[in-house]
Formats: structure tokens, sequence, C-alpha cells
């Protein structure tokens, strides 16, 4: 307020009415004066004409010693004995003055000698807004649990301003946001006593704090205001379920890898905190006992590690049920599904089974004769598992794929001669196509069977023999001898002797 103190006179005679009254104590003359001045006035600023509002010829002021009469030190006004005017003398501040009270006045008492006249002139100090409303602190902290419903209410500190009624704190307001409304409440005449409200449920994962600034307004024009900063920080409670960081764990596992090895790892993560964002990893509540001898799930990594034996040929797959939890008071927990594809290493040789097989083999048999039939089979699969077979020997004997799998026919592939060779001994390899190969043998033997396929032969022919004359009639004349390499009756000779005719003359 920066106005002349002539002028702030001048303007306040307007609003506050004066007055002045005689009173009459004993024999002296006692008048009242009323001003009112506004606090903060500039020092030397008049409050008012005294010679001239009691009717005193100011020329007569300094004769008659015209004073105020007082004990302070320091007083706020002085009388000028020239011009009979009540100046300012020092800042006047009303809240020191007065405190709160409503109406700030203060009483001089005013002596002029010869004769003795009192007057007391009454000086209002009218209240200016001149403070601001200030908060006890600068920041006030609140907690407050995510779980909290709205409707919630939280007391905040009120504001003080020192200055009087309308100039004394007039309304609150709330800077914007989502979650918080205010709340005020009269007490009494002159206590406004502001509240949050919460409106809108709070989240600490979504925002863990809330920064709010409450402001005070007093009723001045322009108004003055003061504020504090509402820090509130939201606690957890346990309402996020942990959460995979992928949808789908699978992972590639050799078939024998030895126990210990990595087959995966998972992962989860909860937004809570602390505790309620722990996560604990275990199986699934429902998971085999077996399943549960070969793997393991370290509860504190996710790492899924083998513990016994994987055989693919056993199982080429694994669902294995996971679940993470946290460490909630009522902890909350996710279920997953992990799968294991076992790769198939060559750990199986194939393996060579006779289904059929037959004695012997007539020589005389067609080119591709069957003389055994073979199935082979290997546990392995993909390359490991595909095999190919042959025999090991150069032998008139082939191996034939047959129409179902794994089944092969062994046949002849040339023309058989008993006489030539009447026993093989095959051996089939079977051979797988890993890396490295497995192979397996077995040894077939197979006897080739005569057919009449030889005509007997003589030693000689034609056999030039003489006998001598007188020969003995008992002895003989000489012997013929034929041979047939085929076997047993086919082999066997009858000889005759026949004349040119053919006609059999004798026979043995
Ligand atoms: C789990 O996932 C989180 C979030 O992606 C990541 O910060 C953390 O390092 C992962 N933990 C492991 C053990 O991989």
């Amino acid at each position: 307020m920066e106005q002349s103190g002539r002028h702030a006179w001048v303007e306040r005679r307007r609003c506050v009415a004066y007055m002045v009254a005689l009173v009459m104590f004993w024999s002296e003359a006692a008048a009242q004066i009323r001003y009112s001045i506004s606090e903060e006035v500039k020092e030397g600023s008049v409050v008012g004409n005294i010679a001239k509002d009691l009717g005193i010829d100011k020329v007569t002021l300094k004769e008659r010693e015209y004073r105020i009469v007082g004990t302070s030190t320091e007083p706020l006004f002085h009388l000028n004995q020239d011009d009979g005017i009540l100046y300012v003398s020092r800042k006047v501040d009303r809240e020191e003055i007065c405190e709160r009270s409503n109406a700030c006045i203060i009483n001089l008492k005013t002596v002029l000698e010869n004769p003795l006249e009192i007057h007391y002139v009454a000086i209002e100090v009218l209240d200016v807004n001149d403070h601001s409303p200030v908060f006890p602190e600068k920041e006030k902290r609140l907690e407050i649990f995510e779980s909290t419903l709205p409707g919630a209410r939280f007391q905040l500190q009120t504001a003080r301003d020192p200055d009087g009624s309308q100039f004394s704190v007039q309304q609150y307001k709330l800077s914007h946001n989502d979650h918080f409304r205010l709340e005020v409440k009269e007490r009494g005449e002159d206590r406004k006593m502001p509240f949050l409200v919460l409106q809108k449920q709070l989240d600490r994962e979504a925002m863990r704090e809330h920064r709010l600034l409450l402001t005070a307004v007093d009723g001045g024009k322009p108004a003055r205001s003061g504020t504090i900063e509402i820090l509130i920080e939201v606690l957890d409670v346990n309402d996020n379920w942990p959460v995979f960081t992928q949808d789908v764990y699978s992972a590639v596992l050799n078939e024998n890898a030895p126990p210990g090895t990595l087959a995966i790892q998972v992962n989860a993560t909860d937004l809570d905190e602390g505790a309620n964002g722990e996560i604990v990893y275990s199986f699934g509540k429902e998971v085999d006992v077996n399943l549960q001898k070969l793997f393991y799930i370290d509860s504190k990594t996710g790492e899924i590690k083998v513990t016994g034996e994987i055989d693919f040929e056993e199982n080429q797959n694994y669902e294995i049920d996971i679940q993470a939890s946290d460490k909630g008071t009522v902890p909350l927990s996710t279920d997953k599904t992990v799968i294991i594809k076992i790769i198939d290493l060559n750990d199986n040789a194939p393996e060579i089974e006779v289904t059929s097989f037959s004695k012997s083999v007539p020589e005389d048999c067609r080119t591709g004769t069957t003389v055994a039939l073979i199935s082979v089979n290997d546990l392995d699969s993909g390359p490991n598992g595909k095999v190919s077979c042959f025999i090991r020997e150069a032998v008139p004997f082939a191996i034939s794929p047959s129409l179902q799998d794994n089944m092969y026919a062994i046949v002849t592939k040339s023309l058989l001669d008993r006489e030539e060779k009447s026993f093989y001994g095959l051996t089939v390899v079977a051979k797988d196509t890993g890396e490295p190969s497995l192979s397996s043998e077995k040894t077939i033997a197979v006897v080739v069977s005569d057919v009449n396929d030889n005509r007997p032969q003589f030693s000689l022919s034609p056999y030039t023999f003489y006998i001598t004359e007188n020969n003995d009639l008992a002895a003989p004349l000489f012997s013929v001898r034929a041979s047939d390499p085929d076997d047993g009756d086919n082999a066997h000779i009858v000889y005759h002797i026949c004349s040119l005719t053919g006609d059999v003359l004798l026979k043995r």
C-alpha cells in the first residue's frame, strides 16, 4: 500500500467516520478525536489536524505546550506544535500492536496547559493485507496404501494469516490432479480446515509418488497466498501377479545330456515392491514324479536343469508345468508350461532280425529268388535311424528292399552252381547314417541244394583196350569208370553195355 500519508488520510475519511467529542473531567476540558490510519503507512504520514479538529488556534500550541502524554520511548506518533498536525513517527504494524482483535485502536492522551485540557485521540489502525498465509511446514508427507478406497479423507495443515478478518485465509486450492479433491470444513468463524479426499484409487505400480500443491488464499485485493507441497507416497499392496517375460518357453536338449546341464531359464517379474514382488519358481503341483526326477527348477534363478537320464527313445518331448509365486502374505502365482524337445543322438545301433529263412536253395533257381527275409530296426530317428544294408562278401546274392519299411529280402543275383559252390556264408551289414554312424552284422548261411544237372562222364571215351587171347574167363577184361559231380542219387551211376543198336546186353 504505497500511498502518501495525506492521501491515505483523505481516502479513509470517506470510509471511516471520525468524531470529536468533548468530555469534561473535573475542571479538565477533555475532547475525544477519532482517527484512522492504515497500518504500514510511511513514516511522516499525516494522521490528522488535531488543532483544527479541536478548534484551537495553532499559534497558541507552543505556548500551551501541547503534547502527547505517554511513556513509550519510541512513540508511534508525534505532534507538531507548529501546525497542530499529528504525524506517524514510525512504521505501524497492526498485527504487532493488536494481534488479531477485530478493531485495533490506539488511544493517545494529549495535554494542553493554561488552562489544562486533556484530549483523547483514538486512532484506529486499519488492517492492510500485509501478510501472506503461511503453512507451518513447506512440505507435508502422507503415506497412503494403494488399496485405499475412494472417499478416504486425510486432514491437511491449515495456513495462518495474521491479518484480520477478510484479509485472513479465505480459501484453499489444490493443484490439478486425477486422484484427489479438496474439501474444506468450516470450524467456527475464522477457521477453515482443508482435507484431501481420495477420488480415484491409487496404483503404486503406475505412480509411486504424487506431488500436490495446496494453496491458501487470503481475501485481499490483490490476494496473497501461501503454499505447502503435499507429497503422497503410495504404499504397496500385493496386487500384481508375477508375469513371465516370455509367452512361450521352449528349448531343445540333447538326449544323454549329463546332470547339471541347463535346459532353459525362465524369468518372471512382479511389479509389486519388496516381498510382494519377490519371485519363487517351482514345479506345478500336478507335475509327475518321474518328470521331477529328470529335471530340477532353481527356485531363485528359474533355471531348469537336468538331473536324470534323458532318453530320446523314451520321450521326445517334455512339457513341464511350472509356476512363479511372489512372497506376499497372500502370495499370488502364475502358471506356465515349458516345452523341452529332446534331440536324438545316434546312441542306438541298427538291429538285424532274420524273419524267415530257407534252409537251402536249389542250384537251378531263377535269379531273384528269395533266400531270406530280414528286418532291420534302429531306435534312433532321422539320419540316426536311417539304415542301409549290404552284404559284405562278393557272392551271388543281393539285398533288395521290400515294400514294407525296414524289411529286406536276400535274393540271388546270378545263377548258382552247387557243383561249383555249395555253401555261402553271407555277412549282412546294417549301417545307419548317423554321425558317427553305428552298424551291426548278421551272418547267414546259405546251402545250395543239388539238382541233377550233370551227366555221368566216363573217364575215357572212347575206351580202347586189348584182350589177350586165351584169357581167363574168370578174370575181368577191363573196367570202365564214369563219374557224376551231382550229389546223392543224382550222382549214383548205373552201368549198362548196349549193342550198337542200343539193346542192353549187360547190366551191372
Ligand atoms: C528377467 O527379466 C527382467 C525384465 O526383462 C530383466 O531385467 C532381468 O534381468 C531378467 N532376469 C534374468 C535372470 O534373466
